[in-house]
């Protein structure tokens, strides 16, 4: 992919070592992308990054986003800022943590931005934890953003955040929000993997509530997404915000015993309370707009990528 003035375009993305930034480096290194990988975990550790670590195209950036600046900006057409505390249980535990790497985290990637001036798209991993129980359904991009716990506070402050500096200052910014993403190397505190995890031992299935839903959406078809506003023309992404989860709403009930099966079956489902705000919580977007403008089209529904998913927990042990 050549950027304007010669050369290939190089894409900045932060968070690379982690579940959706290896995958989405992966994708962009496949399709002749440059690509710049920033996160706070050291180069030896990167474990998701091995094989792009030795690539001609690939430059890793061992740096906290906190401490990012024009300089690590310069030279890139396009950022995707990835990097978050993206774990919801740690959010309880941890708030003023999270609220660091979520917010001043973004703040301190839109003025590298701002100063740097030669950024043409800045991409935002918007989640729908920011919405939390929502006013009506199916969830659209114009939906008001009503978080109901700690992380999904600091991601809707963060997005936030971004859309004040595209006013501001005129940040070419879009917000690409999803739903739960699973897949392998996906992280182990999401529930997905920590029922997958336990049923493979054969130990019980614990269930927080179980009538919220989620909106199971395949890491490929994540990053996919990801790349379409990579790719696209600045005049259909910039300003604009797009929903790109699989859309379709399955509830936490139907998505352990899908969990429990893809696992091999038989271990028991046990109940246990609502995470604090997750009573009537929904995860329901409408992915129109993705399709209409991005034309994305996920290709893996819940089930197969439940299925997915188990076969890689599988290869763990
Ligand atoms: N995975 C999901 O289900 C999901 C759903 C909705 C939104 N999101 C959002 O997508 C993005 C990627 O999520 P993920 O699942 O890949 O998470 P992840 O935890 O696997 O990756 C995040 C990466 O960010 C890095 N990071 C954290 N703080 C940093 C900092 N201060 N400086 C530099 N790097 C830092 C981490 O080291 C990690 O490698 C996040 O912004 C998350 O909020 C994820």
């Amino acid at each position: 992919m050549m950027a304007a003035g010669g050369g290939m375009e190089r894409v900045l993305i932060t968070g690379a070592a982690g579940f959706g930034g290896s995958r989405l480096a992966r994708l962009l290194l496949a399709r002749g992308y440059s690509v710049t990988g920033l996160d706070v975990v050291a180069p030896l550790a990167a474990g998701l990054l091995v094989a792009e670590m030795s690539h001609p195209a690939f430059r890793y950036v061992w740096k906290s986003v906190q401490d990012i600046g024009p300089e690590d900006v310069a030279g890139h057409s396009v950022v995707v800022h990835l990097a978050a505390q993206a774990d919801v249980p740690l959010g309880f535990g941890s708030p003023r943590y999270t609220l660091m790497q979520n917010i001043e985290g973004t703040v301190a990637v839109l003025e590298a931005v701002r100063r740097d001036g030669g950024v043409a798209k800045l991409i935002y991993a918007g989640s729908a934890s920011e919405i939390g129980r929502p006013l009506y359904l199916p969830i659209d991009e114009a939906h008001p953003l009503t978080p109901h716990n700690p992380y999904g506070f600091s991601k809707a402050a963060g997005e936030l955040a971004v859309w004040s500096w595209h006013r501001a200052y005129g940040i070419p910014a879009a917000v690409m929000s999803n739903g739960t993403v699973v897949g392998p190397n996906m992280r182990r505190e999401v529930f997905i993997f920590k029922w997958l995890w336990e049923a493979r031992h054969g130990r019980p299935i614990v269930v927080e509530g179980g009538e919220q839903t989620r909106d199971i959406t395949y890491i490929d078809d994540t990053a996919e997404a990801w790349f379409l506003a990579v790719a696209a023309a600045e005049e259909r992404v910039v300003g604009r915000k797009f929903h790109i989860s699989y859309g379709e709403e399955r509830s936490i009930n139907e998505l352990a015993g899908m969990c429990r099966d893809a696992a091999g079956g038989g271990v028991p489902i046990e109940y246990t309370g609502y995470r604090p705000g997750e009573e009537g919580q929904r995860e329901a977007f409408s992915i129109e707009r993705a399709r209409r403008e991005l034309g994305y089209a996920p290709k893996v529904p819940p089930q197969e990528a439940i299925a997915l998913t188990a076969r890689w927990v599988r290869s763990l042990m």
